[in-house]
């Protein structure tokens, strides 16, 4: 098929790569200039496990391009995804404003049958929307019908959740729609679950809500193990076993982040509230991740009376491993919280960006986790990457100026720290006195 792709963010690019590769011809456009010329010369413009290759293969191929202009593409195709960004808004409902200029911007160009697909996540009663704004518009209802078609795939494993992903959901209105997705989506051989909008829109929202909800719960529970003496990871363990739970989604940590969890929690409590449904759970939730992303904070404020001037190393910016997106992350709430209390800022992060040096000018950055910590009071672990389970802590103990470590993601051992009489806090396996 002839496919259309707006945005070329993590959901678009994977999308546009993942149907080109199955022998599709996909025309990605997206507005940030930069973005199409790196793109089409073969320059991943994110951090994703085997982009690269996909996107260097799928060029040669000619399967597939990008660029900034709309009307060839979507007059040329029979499915336009809009996979644009829906940020939150400062009172925790959805920005549409992206998907409105998109729908905008199509209007003017379809002048046959086309499926616009809404592959961002947008509230309940986006398809509605989205189908009333293009017979504002002008645009015959013979030629297109809006289809909901919500992605779960996750950052650092996108590639793979996109082709081997559990399920795919479509909310169609007609069935002339629901055969082209579903031919379209077939060489996936994945189940598709048909429905109708509403219903698939709701279903990214309460997937979301749950998986966030599990971790606050589980943070909560761990928060409790420090208190009480047990081990976190054997209750989690013991939780995962019981196959009415899933081991998923069990480890505690300071917090989830990203630019899904967050956004979509404060989204389900906004749909909720135009429906006089309170989601007390989700709020929960949220809240608990907003005290837990900032426990390194409460621990060094604490440990001191005053943490002006000392240095503080964060290892790890990006709100995740395997990915270089920082949106959300709890780095950024505790490196604000730092800078207010006038500490100096050490930082590491494998795939540190531009995007969060000119966020915070006034940090170090290093390119060496060991340099990082050097001189500095306090290191705080905010990204589970995999190196920093290799922190030498010898390294630690004779390098630092104390030797001190909160351990945001479990990535260490409290027998290890404790043997070289490093100061050393878990989430939920214990700390030294
Ligand atoms: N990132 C994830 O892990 C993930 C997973 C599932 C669903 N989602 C959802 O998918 C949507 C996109 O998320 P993302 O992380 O890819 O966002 P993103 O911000 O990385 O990408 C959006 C892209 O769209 C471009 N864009 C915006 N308006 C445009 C326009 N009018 N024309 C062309 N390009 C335009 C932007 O420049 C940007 O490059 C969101 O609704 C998000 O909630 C994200």
């Amino acid at each position: 098929m002839n496919i259309c792709v707006i945005g070329a963010g993590y959901v678009g690019l994977i999308t546009s790569l993942a149907f080109a590769k199955i022998g599709n011809n996909v025309i990605c456009v997206e507005k940030n200039v930069k973005k199409v010329d790196s793109l089409n010369n073969s320059i991943p413009t994110i951090y994703e496990e085997n982009l690269d290759e996909l996107l260097l293969e799928c060029l040669e191929k000619k399967t597939i391009s990008f660029t900034n202009k709309l009307e060839y593409s979507v007059r040329n195709s029979d499915v336009v995804f809009i996979a644009v960004g829906t940020p939150s808004l400062e009172n925790g409902e959805v920005d549409m404003s992206q998907v409105h200029e998109s729908i905008n911007e199509i209007s003017k160009y379809i002048n046959k049958y086309t499926i616009i697909v809404n592959k961002s996540t947008v509230p309940v009663g986006s398809q509605k929307f989205v189908k009333n704004l293009l017979i504002k518009n002008g645009v015959s209802s013979d030629n297109f019908d809006v289809v909901s078609n919500p992605e779960f795939l996750r950052e650092g494993k996108a590639l793979y959740d996109f082709f081997y992903g559990d399920k795919i959901v479509i909310g169609h209105e007609s069935q002339r729609a629901r055969n082209v997705m579903n031919l379209l989506y077939k060489p996936f051989n994945i189940p598709i679950i048909f429905t109708n909008p509403e219903t698939a829109e709701l279903i990214k929202y309460t997937s979301n809500a749950f998986l966030s909800t599990k971790i606050s719960f589980i943070n909560e529970i761990a928060n409790l193990c420090n208190k009480i003496g047990a081990d976190i990871d054997t209750v989690a363990l013991a939780l995962g076993l019981d196959k009415r739970i899933s081991p998923e989604f069990l480890r505690p940590g300071i917090g989830y982040g990203g630019s899904c969890f967050p956004k979509d929690t404060l989204g389900l409590i906004s749909i909720g509230q135009k429906y006089d449904c309170p989601f007390e759970i989700v709020k929960s939730a949220v809240s608990v991740n907003n005290k837990q992303r900032v426990i390194p904070v409460d621990l060094l404020l604490s440990e001191y009376d005053d943490i002006k001037n000392k240095t503080i190393t964060l290892l790890g910016l990006t709100f995740k491993s395997g990915t270089d997106d920082i949106r959300e992350a709890p780095s950024l709430y505790i490196i604000e919280e730092l800078l207010k209390k006038g500490a100096k800022i050490n930082a590491y992060d494998p795939m540190v960006s531009d995007e969060i040096r000119e966020m915070f000018p006034n940090i170090k950055y290093f390119d060496n986790m060991n340099e990082s910590i050097l001189e500095s009071e306090c290191v705080v672990i905010c990204t589970d990457w995999e190196e920093f389970k290799d922190l030498d802590l010898d390294f630690v103990k004779d390098n630092m100026k104390e030797a001190f470590i909160i351990d945001g993601r479990n990535m260490l051992s409290l027998d290890e720290a404790k043997k070289r009489n490093i100061k050393y806090y878990s989430i939920g396996k214990g700390y030294t006195n």
